[in-house]
């Protein structure tokens, strides 16, 4: 394995625009298309001979024994003794974790017709409530294809800031509104908070029964009962599905109800495609296998510390904060699967912005920083919107000049004004914006992820980096922790006027 990294770690590339030039298949080779998306990866470093040596590494990684393993339902996330099952919510997995998701789907949608039918009264307003996995995936969804046609307004709440609840709910009447509680643990303190106060503010609209109007979304339905949520409104999840992985299991419930059922079932269909492709598609043509390659390449051999993605698409514009809970809860590790140390650097800083916006805000650095930023661009042949085609075309082109800048760079005489170019770009281009089609996106994501935990031997599925602070957070809530250091008692003395 060693070996197969150094071989990787001394792979020599040479200037993007050379690259072209010295090879007319360039385009062809590094560009793959899958349910209807392309993703193009010859402006970036990848040459033949680095994806054949990631591939070596690959080989040496056993990547297609983890991505079996992954795919059969086997207990991958070692570490929390588990397997990593979401992809078997859309179809592909172990039979019998197949079935079972199946199973729930069709108790999900039994409630989103019980729901339909008028059971809860005239619902016009969904508060979804959750954080994390439990909110990214489907407040993301809902904004990118909730706009033309959503069925009920929707709001999602993660943020324990009370100001969050209550911007959410200004507009909603309690009396026509569903609150949808939605936590794998049922345990997360912000959500259980703002659970509590949306049914006091229900209450305080004059809703008589006010959990009678919750819905549960949770792999621990046991604790949703104590809670008060009754059985038959409460819809399970599989513990195999990881929170950041599970917006198409019942946390993908307010986007069913918001968009329909069938919606959905796009949804699904769409990741299921991607899953086919990730599992058949040889490496050198596999679109999250190259995209991974490009990853590791720009971390462990050029020195890269973030990746930046860019959609030119309003309705993408969530997609930077949901990849940077998928990538870097996942990928922000510094052991192997075994506990040893990794010695290299792990998970890119994943950030980014809207186009164009971001071009008048943090391109200058890109084009001209010190920094080596590999960037992502995405952007849909079809508009958004009605406006003039003239909108969308200056998106598009807009979109397509900074790619072609970064790489081609320019010469001046003058310093200031001399663009260094060979900067690398993925550009991803979807025929369409629509529920497959971001369902397979996203789980391109979600296999590149994996892909790179494979490479450098981390478990990908576990979180433990999030406990200490909840752990310290709850001992300064109960006073009766350790003695804090002179910064943090001060601190609380301040704010909370208690003695730390
Ligand atoms: O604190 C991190 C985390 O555990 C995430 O992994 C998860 O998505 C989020 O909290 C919310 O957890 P839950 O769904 O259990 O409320």
């Amino acid at each position: 394995m060693n070996d197969a990294w150094s071989a990787v770690e001394t792979s020599e590339s040479r200037p993007l625009l050379d690259l072209f030039e010295s090879d007319p298949d360039r385009l062809s080779r590094l560009t793959v298309e899958e349910a209807g998306i392309r993703f193009d990866f010859s402006k970036t470093h990848l040459t033949q001979s680095i994806v054949s040596a990631f591939s070596a590494l690959a080989e040496a990684q056993d990547l297609a024994g983890a991505r079996e393993a992954l795919f059969s339902g086997k207990e991958i996330n070692v570490t929390e003794g588990r397997a990593a099952e979401h992809s078997a919510e859309r179809g592909q997995g172990a039979p019998e974790s197949v079935a079972r998701a199946a199973g729930l789907h069709a108790r999900m949608r039994g409630l989103i017709e019980v729901i339909e039918a008028g059971a809860f009264g005239d619902i016009r307003h969904i508060l979804h409530i959750g954080i994390g996995g439990s909110a990214l995936g489907p407040d993301f969804l809902i904004d990118a294809l909730g706009r033309d046609g959503a069925r009920y307004d929707a709001a999602v709440v993660s943020n324990v800031d009370g100001a969050a609840l209550e911007e959410a709910v200004a507009d909603f009447d309690p009396q026509a509104t569903l609150v949808v509680i939605a936590s794998k643990t049922f345990t997360t303190s912000e959500t259980m908070l703002n659970a509590r106060s949306a049914l006091a503010w229900l209450e305080e609209g004059g809703v008589s029964d006010p959990y009678g109007r919750v819905v549960a979304l949770t792999a621990s339905p046991e604790r949703a009962v104590e809670f008060g949520v009754d059985e038959t409104r409460i819809l399970p999840f599989s513990e195999s599905v990881g929170g950041r992985y599970s917006l198409w299991s019942s946390i993908g419930f307010p986007v069913a109800v918001t968009l329909g059922w069938g919606a959905f079932e796009e949804l699904l269909e769409g990741a299921a495609s991607m899953d086919r492709h990730f599992r058949l598609a040889p490496l050198e043509r596999n679109a999250p296998v190259l995209a991974a390659f490009a990853d590791r390449y720009y971390a462990n051999v050029r020195g890269a510390e973030t990746r930046a993605v860019f959609a030119y698409d309003e309705r993408l514009r969530l997609l930077p904060s949901y990849l940077q809970q998928l990538e870097m809860e996942s990928n922000g590790k510094s052991v192997r699967t075994d506990g040893s140390p990794v010695g290299r650097a792990t998970s890119l800083i994943t950030w980014g912005g809207v186009g164009t916006d971001a071009q008048h805000a943090v391109f200058q650095l890109l084009h001209q920083g010190t920094h080596l930023v590999p960037v992502e661009f995405l952007a849909a042949v079809e508009p958004g919107h009605s406006l003039a085609e003239e909108h969308h075309r200056q998106l598009l082109i807009n979109c397509f000049a900074q790619g072609a800048a970064l790489m081609a760079g320019k010469r001046s005489d003058d310093p200031a004004r001399s663009y260094a170019g060979d900067r690398p770009s993925t550009t991803i281009l979807l025929d369409r914006l629509e529920p497959s089609s971001l369902g397979a996106l996203i789980a391109f994501y979600e296999h590149r992820t994996f892909v790179n935990a494979v490479l450098l031997g981390i478990n990908p599925f576990d979180q433990f980096g999030v406990e200490l602070g909840k752990e310290i957070a709850k001992s300064i809530d109960s006073g009766d922790g350790p003695e804090f250091d002179p910064s943090t008692k001060a601190l609380i003395e301040r704010a909370l006027g208690e003695g730390g």
